[in-house]
């Protein structure tokens, strides 16, 4: 697997990819690599004849120093797992060569993300989604991938980038993969390592209550179904609930009812132990 630091060695790996008549997957991430990246790593492998990962700390996503200073950095480990997934390339750059210093000729860009971005994470996270942005629009271009993969434990994130694809025509295919979870439900995320052993126990409890709200909510309306799972998880020790929406699963938009033709999505964040998680569950599908 080669390592890439600059971005002229990405651009110069792609087009000779492109030129060799081969098709390129692309996989961001922000390192700390568990089973759930891996999954991207093979859905990309089986896709693409080329692929490549990023492995990049994004500063301007976050939002809280603190949460940038303490996110967990491993890169020698999440080498040799990109290696045995069958990864080609990693893309490992410094902050310098992703952001080199503006100048008034090259302003930051703004992004239309509309009001997908503006709800759950973007109400609670100011930025978060340009930041997210600058970098993703940053590495389609230098990459210029056929495909790019994300995973739906971010399920707004998602949406919020098939937008920005959209209107900053970017002709890339968004494909979403599905959640990887531990035995117990708990969402795999390179933040679980932050748990405590006591925290670990309990966060489990968050999925339980997003799954047996599925078969709770043919019954009662969104209003009480949201009710239900919020109460439920705001009873685990040590829990407490920052949002919980359920959401058109298209617009990322607030419902009152289930039917939706786009489906019907609840998406979660929780302090658990301190440490903040999110999650997703499907309600209806699009259509359906
Ligand atoms: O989902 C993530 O890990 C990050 O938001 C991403 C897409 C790699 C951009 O930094």
């Amino acid at each position: 697997m080669k390592i890439l630091r600059t971005v002229s060695d990405l651009q110069e790996f792609t087009r000779r990819a492109r030129e060799d008549g081969k098709s390129v997957g692309l996989v961001p991430t922000m390192g700390a690599l568990h089973a759930g990246h891996i999954s991207l790593m093979k859905e990309a492998r089986r896709n693409n004849d080329t692929v490549v990962a990023s492995v990049f700390v994004n500063p301007t996503q976050f939002n809280n120093k603190e949460d940038l200073a303490t996110y967990p950095r491993t890169e020698e480990a999440d080498c040799r797992l990109l290696e045995q997934a069958g990864v080609d390339a990693a893309f490992i750059p410094a902050v310098e060569e992703v952001y080199p210093s503006q100048d008034s000729a090259s302003p930051v860009h703004v992004f239309d993300l509309g009001a997908v971005a503006e709800v759950m994470e973007g109400a609670m996270r100011p930025g978060h989604f340009q930041g997210v942005a600058q970098i993703v629009s940053r590495l389609m271009r230098w990459a210029a991938p056929d495909r790019a993969y994300f995973g739906e434990k971010d399920f707004q994130q998602i949406a919020v980038i098939r937008r920005m694809v959209l209107t900053e025509k970017i002709p890339v295919e968004v494909v979403a993969c599905p959640i990887l979870r531990e035995a117990d439900g708990l969402a795999l995320s390179s933040r679980n390592v932050r748990l405590s052993a006591e925290a670990r126990k309990t966060a489990p409890g968050i999925y339980e209550a997003l799954k047996a709200s599925v078969p709770y909510s043919q019954e009662h309306t969104v209003a009480e179904t949201r009710e239900f799972v919020e109460s439920r998880i705001n009873a685990l020790p040590g829990c407490e609930t920052e949002y919980y929406a359920i959401v058109d699963a298209l617009t990322m938009q607030p419902v009152d009812d289930w039917n939706s033709p786009h489906g019907v999505q609840g998406c979660i964040t929780v302090y658990c132990g301190g440490v903040r998680l999110i999650d997703n569950i499907n309600y209806r599908k699009a259509g359906a």
